[in-house]
């Protein structure tokens, strides 16, 4: 079928909107037709060439949701009609990383993903003739995509998909690290660093978890602002002075629990030395640029500070994002903040100049 999707021509140009060909789902695939995405640094960033694992000509986009159009053969996870939300992610339920309770990390098609393929190794997307590769395996800045079903989450038909799109990515990685991979304790102390959509999702997390004290650090004050609507209860503004100045708020010791949602190393390196001597568990959650390197005093280690990172929050995808989806239903989690802009698909590049003048949190395309 013929379908309008944004592609990545060429590193560093504008995304060029125009009908490209989707073939029909193969077997254990689905077609789904989009509503609604977000766009997210990754696409940016991709789009920009920095990354040296990116890849082009592609459809870019993973922070879809929609509605299941057609399944393909053998198929049985979803069915026609319902309500996804798209997981670069995936959970496959099967391989030994989905069988241990430790990891979100499926293995099942991660190397033909990782190259902008579907499992079989091919591309259902295609331009006269020539083929697209699936970026992050859901290529969702487009109007249709084919996924495979391991990488759908169906979540409740009342959930509004254009907020629902956000639980495909930044959103649902903050919530999940506080939620999932820190586990933060009812009535601890949490420092969380960056208010993106990372940061604040996490600020959510905490909140949720009971926290009692939520402190959250950025550069910008509306986003500081935001992150008090998200339950932080002290907002700092970060700096060279901000390790000391949290020391001093606990009492000397620190938090119970960090959380480093910026990209950059030296805000991480921050992030671990304000956690808490004994137990302070810092929490890794950004995307640090190619080849940099983490700086840490072995001694804070020695001496009970704890260092993880979290993908995608830990989240089993299909069980999980669900789960959060319903808990944004129950009034538990307030989305409509992070939605700054309504773009269609033919601004898409209206969303990486609001991206790059940080104007708002997140452009949602709808489709
Ligand atoms: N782990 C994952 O699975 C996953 C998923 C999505 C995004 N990410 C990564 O998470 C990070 C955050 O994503 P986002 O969408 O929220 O980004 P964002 O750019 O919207 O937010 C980052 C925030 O950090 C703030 N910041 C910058 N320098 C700072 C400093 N020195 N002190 C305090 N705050 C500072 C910025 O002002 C900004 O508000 C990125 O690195 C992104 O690539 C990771
Ligand atoms: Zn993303
Ligand atoms: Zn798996």
């Amino acid at each position: 079928m013929k379908i309008r999707a944004a592609v990545l021509e060429r590193f560093g140009e504008p995304l060029v909107v125009q009908e490209v060909e989707l073939a029909d789902p193969g077997p254990n695939e689905v077609l789904v037709r989009l509503l609604a995405c977000g766009v997210c640094h990754t696409d940016m960033y991709t789009s920009s060439g920095v990354d040296p694992s990116g890849y082009a000509p592609t459809v870019l986009g993973h922070e879809g949701a929609g509605v299941v159009e057609r399944c393909g053969e053998g198929v049985s996870l979803v069915g026609e009609g319902d309500h996804v939300v798209t997981l670069f992610s995936p959970q496959c339920g099967e391989c030994v990383h989905c069988r241990s309770p430790l990891t979100n990390l499926c293995l099942a098609i991660r190397e033909q993903q990782n190259q902008g393929y579907l499992p079989d190794g091919t591309t259902r997307l295609a331009k006269d003739g020539e083929p697209l590769r699936h970026f992050m395996g859901t290529s969702t800045f487009a109007e249709y995509t084919v996924m495979p079903e391991i990488a759908l989450a169906r979540v409740d038909r009342e959930a509004p998909l254009d907020r629902a799109c956000l639980f495909a990515c930044g959103l649902s990685t903050g919530l999940g690290a506080a939620i999932k991979t820190a586990q933060v304790r009812e009535g601890s102390t949490c420092v969380v660093f960056g208010a993106g959509l990372v940061g604040l999702g996490a600020v959510a997390g905490a909140r949720l978890q009971g926290a009692e004290r939520i402190m959250c650090v950025d550069l910008a004050r509306e986003r500081l602002e935001l992150a008090r609507g998200q339950g932080a209860t002290d907002l700092l503004e970060g700096g060279p002075h901000i390790v000391e100045q949290i020391l001093e708020m606990t009492g000397g010791f620190g938090a119970d629990y960090t959380f480093e949602a910026t990209g950059s190393v030296g805000v991480m390196r921050q992030a671990v030395e304000a956690a808490r001597m004994g137990w302070g568990l810092c929490t890794v959650c950004g995307v640090a640029a190619r080849g940099e390197t983490l700086d840490v005093v072995p001694r804070l280690l020695i001496t009970g500070r704890r260092v993880c990172g979290s993908s995608f929050g830990g989240l089993k995808g299909r069980d999980d994002v669900p789960a959060l989806v319903d808990r944004y239903m129950a009034g538990d989690i307030d989305v409509d903040p992070f939605i700054s802009h309504r773009l269609s698909l033919d601004d898409v590049n209206r969303a990486f100049e609001l991206m790059e003048a940080q104007d708002g949190i997140r452009s949602v395309l709808e489709l």
